[in-house]
């Protein structure tokens, strides 16, 4: 049991006092790629961290960015931030939360470097589906449950990455050129939310600069914000490489620098900083306070004397981890069409059938790549394999490419990682959409050609595709939200002869389906969904599960509706300006009644739901609705309360939700509490941002 602040404090000064300088210096830095050094005199152990969010990384040789490649660190796969956030579901958000905290304890790390909670302010941003949402109550709401199921398990949360990184592009230097009121109340807020509901015991700092500062040496963000005003007791670690400037860091209330380079003694805060102090140019006391926060970390995760008997054991890789990991996944697959109910493809009807599967999706698998969010999972379930393993072999199943990423996709890139990199190449650039030479072009129409032949031969045909992470990664952006490798092509063609086609796609946000969507009749969203993934898309797709996922973005019909483009100067080296200030996302949309493929908070379900009685109790801050689920399955449904825009806050904003779950033909009466920090307005309630009911 965590002691108070008070407390831990007085521990932690105690223990400083036997320090020398080295030994200081030495806890806050990298000394290994993921590790700091520990003092064994004093029986203070080094601090390791490793990356989420997927999953706890895979193991590097500590001084080398070559992975150890053992077979002890493979892991369960967890379904990224935004398929957690697709299930709008508190309670999995804190299931996920909790396997990752426990494999990472089970895996001997003390700092998970998850959950990002940037806001996706754009569609763009490569790092989007490490990321929940574009709105402010759902991520927070959502984080804070993940950081407390991490830190159950005596394993540090990090929330990441403070703050605004918003691109990859030029991520290492990036300006905002942003007002205060919009970085505060609307940015930094989601930090402070997620502060106070869940105590996260980390912080990282981001690579970009705020004000001409970098984040990493800001002591506006940092000491005056962080610290000053927030009382924000908890350990603030830099990105890998973001500390710039070794008297700028030291004055600045971060505690640890890490890095990409193996110079771990020259790494800023290390010899340069020793050096320092010896000359008499930085305080030793700025060091002590840096030492004094890293020890609260350690003595809150019962890491330091007899504490230790007290750290919780753990394990990865249970069946019960799987079992949750489904779950989640099951409950964040979206249903964006559905006509004619033409899913679910129930199974009686499709004994002795055949089904044509079809794209590189179904038969790819995600969870080794995407930058520093990869990892080695125990197993990806494909939707190809789930689809198979679920239908069986009373129905023929078979497979075609469809389309291609590249020439050698799905081959393992072999040579330096990365990350190794990072610092050299900028951090990050627009990425390709996939264009293709000619060569590349023919194999895609070769590809296209064999599935428009074979097409008819078949009583069904599932299509699955979208991005990867060649596209959605650290390090890169998009330059605009076109379906990539000629899946439009095939989708147009392939839907003029076969309209009954289920398409499914996979990415980590939007994806432009206009130019197919009109002509067809089920479709299927799904982001990078664990290692259950297959098996939750499958479930969906035979009507073993009634979906329940809905978009937490809004889907746009190009890059240059979203506010966040349209009016500033996205990919600009050196600043980014935040010109429309408050309103992001649907607030945009809905403000300027822009049209979009799909609003946020949209999904369907095999069932029909009615929101009755919506009524509006203002002394409990809450919104009473009964819900009925017209339908004979069990269903699940996700209530939405928004503030309407007024002279307070011109644009609609969430402000409360809950996920019902619902037996068949069931009716439930259920209140959803309202978090509006302008005190009182009025409220609609609803199933998604553009489908509301006023409730008074
Ligand atoms: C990423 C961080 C990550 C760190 C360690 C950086 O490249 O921005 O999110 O935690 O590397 O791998």
């Amino acid at each position: 049991m965590e002691g108070s602040i008070s407390t831990l404090r007085y521990r932690a000064e105690e223990i400083l006092e036997d320090m020398t300088l080295d030994e200081k210096i030495g806890m806050i830095h990298g000394n290994e790629l993921f590790k700091t050094k520990g003092v064994p005199r004093l029986g203070i152990p080094p601090l390791v961290m490793s990356d989420g969010p997927c999953g706890v990384r895979a193991e590097f040789h500590p001084r080398e960015w070559v992975s150890v490649g053992n077979t002890d660190d493979y892991v369960t796969y967890i379904p990224c931030n935004s398929a957690i956030a697709a299930t709008w579901d508190r309670n999995l958000a804190y299931s996920a939360g909790s396997v990752l905290g426990e494999e990472a304890r089970g895996r001997g790390k003390d700092v998970m470097l998850a959950p990002g909670v940037n806001l996706k302010r754009t569609p763009l941003c490569g790092r989007n589906f490490e990321y929940f949402s574009e709105d402010p109550y759902l991520t927070s709401e959502l984080a804070s449950e993940y950081v407390k199921g991490v830190q159950s398990w005596d394993v540090a949360a990090c929330l990441k990455h403070f703050a605004i990184n918003h691109q990859e592009t030029a991520r290492l230097g990036v300006d905002a050129d942003i007002d205060d009121d919009v970085l505060e109340d609307l940015y930094l807020q989601v930090y402070k939310d997620i502060i106070d509901a869940a105590n996260p015991y980390s912080i990282m700092s981001a690579y970009n600069r705020i004000h001409g500062e970098f984040c990493s040496q800001s002591k506006y963000l940092l000491n005056d914000v962080l610290r000053k005003r927030w009382n924000y007791q908890g350990f603030v670690v830099s990105d890998w490489g973001a500390v710039n400037d070794t008297k700028l860091a030291a004055e600045a209330a971060i505690d640890c620098e890490m890095s990409v380079t193996y110079d771990f003694d020259e790494y800023k805060m290390a010899n340069p900083l020793k050096k320092m102090i010896e000359d008499g140019e930085i305080d030793e006391a700025l060091i002590d306070e840096k030492v004094i926060r890293i020890l609260i970390l350690m003595l809150r995760l019962n890491m330091i004397g007899d504490d230790r008997m007290n750290r919780k054991n753990a394990s990865y890789n249970t069946f019960a981890a799987r079992a949750k990991v489904l779950d989640i996944a099951r409950s964040s697959v979206v249903l964006l069409k559905n006509e004619d109910n033409i899913l679910p493809i129930i199974r009686p009807a499709i004994k002795e059938k055949k089904i044509l599967v079809v794209g590189e999706n179904a038969n790819r698998i995600h969870s080794n790549s995407g930058g520093s969010a990869e990892i080695k999972a125990l197993y990806e379930i494909s939707p190809l394999m789930g689809l198979k393993s679920r239908i069986g072999g009373s129905t023929q199943i078979d497979y075609l490419q469809g389309y291609c990423s590249k020439l050698d996709a799905g081959k393992i890139q072999e040579g330096t990682n990365w990350q190794e990199l990072s610092l050299e190449n900028g951090g990050g650039s627009a990425a390709g959409n996939g264009e293709a030479d000619k060569e590349l072009r023919e194999l895609r129409g070769k590809l296209r050609e064999e599935v428009l032949n074979a097409c008819n031969e078949y009583e069904y045909i599932i299509f699955v595709g979208g991005l990867n992470h060649d596209i959605d990664s650290e390090g890169v952006d998009r330059r605009n939200i076109e379906l990539p490798y000629e899946q439009n092509e095939l989708l147009e063609a392939l839907l003029e002869k076969r309209p009954d086609t289920i398409v499914a796609l996979i990415g980590g946000g939007c994806v432009d389906m206009s130019k197919w969507s009109s002509k067809c009749k089920a479709l299927l969203w799904m982001y990078y969904n664990g290692m259950e993934g297959g098996n939750a898309l499958a479930e969906v797709i035979v009507g073993d599960i009634n979906p329940s996922g809905r978009l937490p973005e809004t889907f746009y019909y190009s890059e240059k509706d979203c506010s966040g483009i349209s009016v500033g100067d996205f990919g600009d080296e050196k600043m980014v300006h935040y010109r429309e200030r408050f309103h992001i996302g649907y607030r945009h949309t809905c403000k300027e009644n822009i049209k979009v493929q799909f609003p946020f908070g949209y999904g369907l379900s095999y069932s029909d739901f009615e929101i009755k009685e919506a009524k509006y109790n203002r002394g409990m801050q809450e919104v009473k609705v009964t819900l009925c689920n017209n339908s004979d399955f069990d269903a699940a449904e996700v209530l939405q309360v928004y503030r309407l825009p007024d002279e307070m806050a011109d644009y609609i904003q969430l402000v409360g939700f809950e996920k019902i779950y619902l037996k068949a033909n069931g009716a439930i009466e259920t209140q959803i509490s309202i978090k509006d920090k302008f005190g009182t307005g009025r409220y609609a309630v609803g199933k998604h941002v553009l489908e509301l009911i006023p409730v008074e």
